[in-house]
């Protein structure tokens, strides 16, 4: 009797946005909930991909074409997520990718994304477009910090960002060499994107029906290119295309050269790197490669990086960490990820859409339910550590080639 009058028994209700994040129970439900609460420019510029986002759909449905054949009777009690990489120990193989303007998702930015990152012993790229001072970020006391560079036009700035995150401690300096030029973001053109959001008439509309995102956002610091303060940039607003005029299209491996002797720590080169490049990245003294196509906003119809991992890692043989992004959206994906070669995983939009909804407390949702998604998934595979699965990896999983086949944007998770 006394079991049930407690299951019956009247706790106080969750409120706000706490009661939004428990009912999240995937991260469907966490882009559902941040689509509700964000402007669609705003939902459009973190949701969106380049061109037909053809890209953008392969990634998730190269993640859904994997399929399991898992071990029985192992003694998965107590599975063991920990790992390390570049000589830090890391609490599960997830980590939160580079993103700009964090700032007009939530007025916590990119500092609330550094804290979740802490609080769940993750490592954080910061990117060089973050509307956070990067030394205001390491001020949050994170111990496992990545720079995201874009090299610029401007060499001397590049090298200044450099030296900086090298002062303030970060551990990591990441390359992005996937943005010769800005991707061609369909939906940011069409809704007239522009950072700040500006307030034309149909922003004017759509403060009647987001009173919280405006509140917050208008309440909040002004949204500004921290780590760009002396840019020759065009001023601190403008369409997102205008501002991407910042980088360099004449970057070549010479630059990643001078950049690997300025760099005391651990350097990893982030695109859709082929196995040529791959082989170059391990030439040029790189410690790893993040294998990106950006989430699909840049290159469409680029290759899905988890069709790009067996390859690196064949490249590559033990030289290189191999990192992996673009459509991870369960702990299942991380698991085929690792078992196919992958060292760690990233995330760009599920922790955004977490941020969006919560600011701190969103992100760590976002990480907490892919992790527990992952300690289920290696469960059931029959794996206990993380070892065990790169190890079992080809019996475990199988990856069949992309089909070429385009299944539109819009039926991801069933919204747009
Ligand atoms: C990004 N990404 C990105 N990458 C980078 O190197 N520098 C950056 O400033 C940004 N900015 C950015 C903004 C937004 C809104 C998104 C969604 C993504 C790409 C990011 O680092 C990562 O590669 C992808 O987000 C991974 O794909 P998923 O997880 O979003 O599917």
């Amino acid at each position: 009797m006394r079991e049930i009058r407690e299951l019956v028994r009247p706790r106080p209700p969750r409120l706000g946005r706490s009661a939004v994040l428990d009912r999240c129970h995937d991260v469907d439900d966490l882009r559902a909930a941040a689509r509700r609460r964000l402007p669609r420019a705003v939902f459009d510029y973190v949701d969106g991909g380049a061109d037909e986002e053809i890209a953008l759909a392969a990634n998730r449905d190269a993640f859904r074409r994997v399929r399991f054949s898992p071990r029985v009777l192992r003694d998965v009690s107590a599975p063991d997520l920990a790992t390390h990489l570049f000589g830090t120990q890391i609490r599960a193989p997830l980590g939160l990718a580079p993103t700009g303007y964090t700032r007009m998702i939530h007025p916590g930015a990119e500092p609330a994304v550094a804290r979740a990152a802490t609080a769940r012993g993750l490592p954080y790229a910061l990117s060089t477009v973050a509307t956070t001072a990067l030394e205001d970020v390491a001020a949050t006391g994170h111990t496992n910090l990545w720079f995201q560079l874009y090299v610029l036009k401007d060499r001397a700035l590049t090298h200044a960002l450099v030296g900086r995150a090298e002062t303030a401690g970060f551990q990591v300096l990441e390359v992005a060499l996937d943005t010769a030029v800005a991707g061609h973001r369909t939906r940011d053109v069409r809704n007239g994107l522009t950072i700040p959001p500006r307030l034309a008439l149909s922003t004017l509309l759509d403060i009647g029906t987001r009173p919280g995102y405006w509140t917050s956002v208008l309440r909040g610091a002004p949204l500004t290119l921290a780590n760009l303060q002396t840019a020759r940039a065009p001023g601190q607003s403008g369409t997102v295309a205008v501002l991407n005029d910042l980088f360099d299209p004449a970057v070549t491996w010479d630059d990643i050269a001078e950049l690997r002797a300025r760099w005391p720590g651990a350097l990893v080169l982030k695109g859709p790197l082929a196995p040529a490049d791959v082989r170059r990245a391990v030439e040029v003294g790189a410690d790893g490669v993040h294998l990106s196509n950006h989430g699909g906003r840049q290159l469409d119809r680029c290759v899905s990086p988890l069709h790009l991992l067996r390859p690196a890692r064949e490249a590559a043989g033990d030289r290189l960490a191999l990192v992996l992004d673009s459509g991870v959206r369960h702990g299942a994906d991380i698991a085929a990820a690792l078992a196919l070669g992958a060292d760690l995983c990233m995330i760009g939009r599920p922790y955004l859409y977490g941020a969006a909804v919560a600011g701190q407390a969103g992100v760590e949702r976002a990480i907490d339910l892919l992790v527990t998604q992952l300690r289920r998934t290696l469960q059931l595979l029959g794996v206990t550590d993380l070892t065990e699965l790169r190890k079992l990896g080809p019996e475990l999983v199988t990856l069949p080639p992309p089909t070429g086949s385009h299944r539109p944007a819009e039926q991801e998770g069933g919204h747009v």
